[in-house]
Parts: structure tokens; C-alpha cells; sequence
């Protein structure tokens, strides 16, 4: 697959995808949304791939945001499409049916927090950037984020860093919940761009051995565990008890439950295949 503002590559059933804008600090013009779509539908529908990681290119941003340039041109009809397809994109990593890890490597901000706000794990170093700046430009948030962050870390957090639109640290974000994993490097080298290439390299290390490790486990009960917990948050609880439940009894007509237990009685590593 080659694309204009994105890398791709799969290995060993772990799709890795690059948003490749460097010079524009990743930013998300609405092409980038578009080929962002085109390879989560893709990596949804692809047999091979099991998990995916999504990663900025270069050792500053994750994703500086939608881009500003194109949002200083829209007229409001064309915001309100460009909202839409920002906000298709979100929903369908969320429903993706896959685990997508979102390995946050420096600026993380509005748009960019949106689309790792959407990923089913976020990862990051701690020099990370995270926000939600869109009010110092007379905007509000709107891939998801005035819904999906108070639903992360609660309403007044939420409330707190969308209204004023400073930025936290990566350290903070995962003090809050927003962050769900932080990966640092033992001896950081003091050269600025050194430090930041070592926690890229130290990130994407983490985020593909979290891959590998879900990659073991039973891919139909890795699908239903996400499908429990996504659409179980958007029900009432006994509503979504008694979705957790069908998801439990579905798991027992798997070869992979069979062979789980059996593996696990027998005192035997299991090899599942996602029968
Ligand atoms: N949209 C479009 N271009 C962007 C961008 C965005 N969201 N974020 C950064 N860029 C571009 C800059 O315009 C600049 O391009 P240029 O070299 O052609 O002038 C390039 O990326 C580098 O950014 P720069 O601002 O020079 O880097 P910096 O280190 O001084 O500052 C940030 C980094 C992230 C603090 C700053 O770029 C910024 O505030 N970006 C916007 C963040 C934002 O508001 N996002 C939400 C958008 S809704």
C-alpha cells in the first residue's frame, strides 16, 4: 500500500502505520483523514493483520492537529464535512474490531489527541505534549474529543484542559488515565534530538511487544473483549451485563476456548488460531 501522507508496513500480523507530514508536524489535512480511512478499512479487512500501532514519522509530533491551514479556508458547510469524516475516521478505529495501540511520540494535540483517543491503548514517553488547543483558535473539539475525553478522565478534567487548551506533559496524561502507559528510557543522552530519537525508538519497542502480546492471546476473544468494553460503555450497565454475558456464552462455541483450556489443563502454552 503506498500512500502520500502515511507509511505502511505489516510484519508478523502487526500493521504499522506512520503519519508521514514531518515538516507539517503531522498535522491532519483532510487528505491525511482520507488515506488514514482508506488503511483502518483496509487493516480491518485484512485476514493477516491482528493489531495495529499508529505512530507520527519524525521525533517531535505525534499529530500537531487538524490542519490549520485548511480549517482557516472552510466555510462552514465544509467544516461541518470535515468534522463528519474526522469523526468517521475516530469511530471506526474504535469499532475496528482489532486492538489499535496509539504510540504517542511528542505533540499530541486536538486532532491528534482525538485520533489517540479513539485507539484502544495509548501509549507515550513522558516529554510527550497532549491537548486539546482548539479554543485559543475559536474552536471547540470536534473528532470526538468533547465526548471521548470526559468519558477518559471525567468531566472536570476534560472541562479543564478543553476550556483553558493548555497542553500536559505525557507524565501528567498518565497520572489522569488519558495516557495508559509510560515509556521512558533509563539514560536519556542530553542532546535534545538524541533523547527524542531514543524515546521514539524505546516507544515503538513497547508498543510492538504489547502488540506481540495480544497477538497471542484468542483473536475472537480479543475482539469480543473490545466489543464489550466500547459498546458496553455507551449502555446502561444492565443492559450492557447482559451483552458482556451473550459475549461470554458466544467464546464456548470457539475451537480457540477448547483448545485454551485444554492447553491450560494440560500444562501446555496455547496456540490459538482464531477458530
Ligand atoms: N496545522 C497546520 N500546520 C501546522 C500545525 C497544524 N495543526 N501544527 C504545526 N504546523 C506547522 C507549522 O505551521 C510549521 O509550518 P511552516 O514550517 O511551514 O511554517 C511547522 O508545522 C512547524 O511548526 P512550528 O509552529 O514552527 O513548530 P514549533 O515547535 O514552534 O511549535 C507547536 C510546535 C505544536 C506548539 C505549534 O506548531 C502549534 O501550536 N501547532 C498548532 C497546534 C494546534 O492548535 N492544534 C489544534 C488544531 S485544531
Amino acid at each position: 500500500m503506498s500512500f502520500e501522507n502515511l507509511l505502511y508496513e505489516a510484519a508478523d500480523g502487526v500493521a504499522l502505520v506512520t503519519i508521514n507530514r514531518p515538516d507539517k508536524l503531522n498535522a491532519l489535512s483532510g487528505a491525511t483523514i482520507a488515506e488514514l480511512t482508506e488503511v483502518f478499512r483496509r487493516i480491518q479487512s485484512d485476514p493477516e493483520v491482528g493489531t495495529a500501532i499508529l505512530i507520527g514519522a519524525g521525533d517531535r509530533s505525534f499529530v500537531a492537529g487538524a490542519d490549520i491551514a485548511e480549517l482557516a479556508r472552510m466555510s462552514p458547510t465544509m467544516a461541518r464535512e470535515a468534522a463528519i469524516q474526522g469523526q468517521q475516521l475516530t469511530r471506526l478505529i474504535e469499532t475496528l474490531g482489532k486492538p489499535v495501540i496509539a504510540a504517542i511520540n511528542g505533540f499530541c494535540l486536538g486532532g491528534g489527541m482525538e485520533l489517540a483517543m479513539a485507539c484502544s491503548i495509548r501509549l507515550s514517553h513522558p516529554k510527550a505534549l497532549l491537548g486539546q488547543p482548539e479554543v485559543k483558535l475559536g474552536l471547540i473539539p470536534g473528532y470526538g474529543g468533547t465526548q471521548r475525553l470526559p468519558r477518559l478522565v471525567g468531566r472536570g478534567k476534560a472541562l479543564e484542559l478543553i476550556l483553558s487548551g493548555e497542553p500536559i506533559s505525557g507524565e501528567e496524561a498518565h497520572r489522569i488515565g488519558l495516557v495508559d502507559r509510560l515509556v521512558t528510557v533509563g539514560e536519556l543522552p542530553e542532546d535534545k534530538k538524541q533523547a527524542a530519537a531514543a524515546l521514539r525508538v524505546a516507544l515503538l519497542e513497547e508498543a510492538q511487544g504489547l502488540a506481540s502480546t495480544i497477538l497471542q492471546r484468542a483473536p475472537i476473544a480479543v475482539r469480543y473483549a473490545l466489543e464489550g468494553v466500547n459498546q458496553g460503555l455507551e449502555m446502561p450497565l444492565a443492559e450492557a451485563l447482559s451483552h458482556e454475558a451473550g459475549l461470554f456464552g458466544l467464546c464456548f462455541a470457539t475451537e480457540d476456548f477448547q483448545h485454551g483450556t485444554q492447553a491450560f489443563l494440560n500444562k501446555q502454552n496455547p496456540q490459538f488460531k482464531g477458530q
